[in-house]
């Protein structure tokens, strides 16, 4: 019933860095992204062109882009939020870009100043000239089982998002459980309702762990038949919009996990705890994961 293989996707340098509040060289950013090229991921979300005034901690995202060294079978993506960011992430050729929305109107708001009904024209216009420049789209939807402001979202209000995402075409859609609230029973009841009306090829899940319970949705979901995650190193992470969202569920103790359910990611699990290593040294802080408090205590 599991899946053979899972995809994670790895958006510590955007996920985890927007939310580090110290400033990071960009030298430092592109060492990490090129160490995260050698462990074997497919998929490494590298920064976001947003406002720079928004999150100043990505500011540097064309530098990083031009920067790092790119392997090839690595899409090396990022996150835009209007036409600027795009023809900002298209000039440094981006492999796919992500836009960003949430289920909620409360968090909407707060993150991209707009309502929910004004996000879409300018989301469908990214969504159109990135096609045209021949790149793949990722969507998020952000909120889709509690909002900070607004409380609990119901899986009708994710479905009609993601209903007007794929509509605008986009190649997957990412949930984001943004403030890491959630339960597996939440879990299952969102999918129920998704999985009705998308395949579960074309949708990825995206956990912040903040209580603790990311591994638990992450089985729940991969009951379910999904084959992609999103994850962070070192669990970083967390939207500075949204008030408590801690960290992304830790690529590590996913990769530890899956690898001891017999299901393969074709990451290497020492050169990704080493990358963790590399960024924590950066950071100058310990990192909060499982796998690398095993691997300090070695
Ligand atoms: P706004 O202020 O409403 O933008 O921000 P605007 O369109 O009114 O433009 C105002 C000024 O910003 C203009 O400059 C634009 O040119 C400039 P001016 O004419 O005043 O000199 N501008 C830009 N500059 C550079 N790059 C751009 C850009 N766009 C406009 N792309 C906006 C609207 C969406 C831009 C802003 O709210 C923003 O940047 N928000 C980003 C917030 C963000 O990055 N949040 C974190 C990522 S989402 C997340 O973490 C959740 C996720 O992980 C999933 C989950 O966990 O749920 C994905
Ligand atoms: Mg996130």
């Amino acid at each position: 019933k599991l899946p053979k293989k899972v995809t994670i996707k790895e958006v510590g340098p955007r996920d985890g860095l927007q939310n580090e509040k110290q400033l990071i060289l960009t030298e430092d950013k592109v060492n990490w992204i090129n160490s995260l090229s050698e462990t074997g991921l497919s998929y490494i979300e590298v920064s976001s062109f947003v406002h720079p005034k928004w999150i100043p901690q990505l500011a540097d995202a064309a530098d990083v882009l031009r920067k790092i060294k790119r392997n090839q079978g690595i899409t090396y993506a990022a996150l835009v939020p209007n036409i600027k960011g795009l023809d900002r992430a298209l000039e440094m050729n981006a492999d796919e870009v992500s836009v960003f929305m949430s289920a909620s109107e409360g968090h909407n708001l707060s993150n991209i100043n707009k309502t929910i009904d004004e996000t879409y024209p300018v989301l469908a216009e990214v969504v159109r000239e990135a096609k045209m420049a021949g790149k793949t789209v990722r969507g998020y939807v952000s909120t889709v089982i509690a909002c900070p402001y607004d409380g609990l979202v119901e899986p009708h209000q994710v479905k009609k998002v993601a209903d007007r995402l794929f509509a605008m075409g986009v190649d997957e859609l990412s949930l984001g459980e943004t403030i890491g609230v959630g339960v597996p029973t939440q879990v299952e009841r969102l999918l129920e309702e998704l999985l009705r009306e998308f395949p579960s090829s074309q949708l990825a899940m995206h956990f912040h762990d903040t209580r603790g319970t990311a591994l638990a949705n992450i089985v729940k979901s991969l009951e379910m038949g999904i084959t992609t995650f999103d994850s962070a190193l070192g669990g970083l992470g967390g939207c500075p919009y949204a008030k408590g969202a801690s960290g992304n569920v830790a690529t590590e103790d996913l990769i530890y996990m899956l690898h001891e359910m017999g299901i393969e990611t074709g990451i290497d699990l020492d050169a990704a705890l080493k990358s963790a290593q590399l960024i924590e040294r950066t950071l100058g802080k310990e990192l909060k994961s499982r796998q690398m408090e095993i691997f300090r205590a070695e």
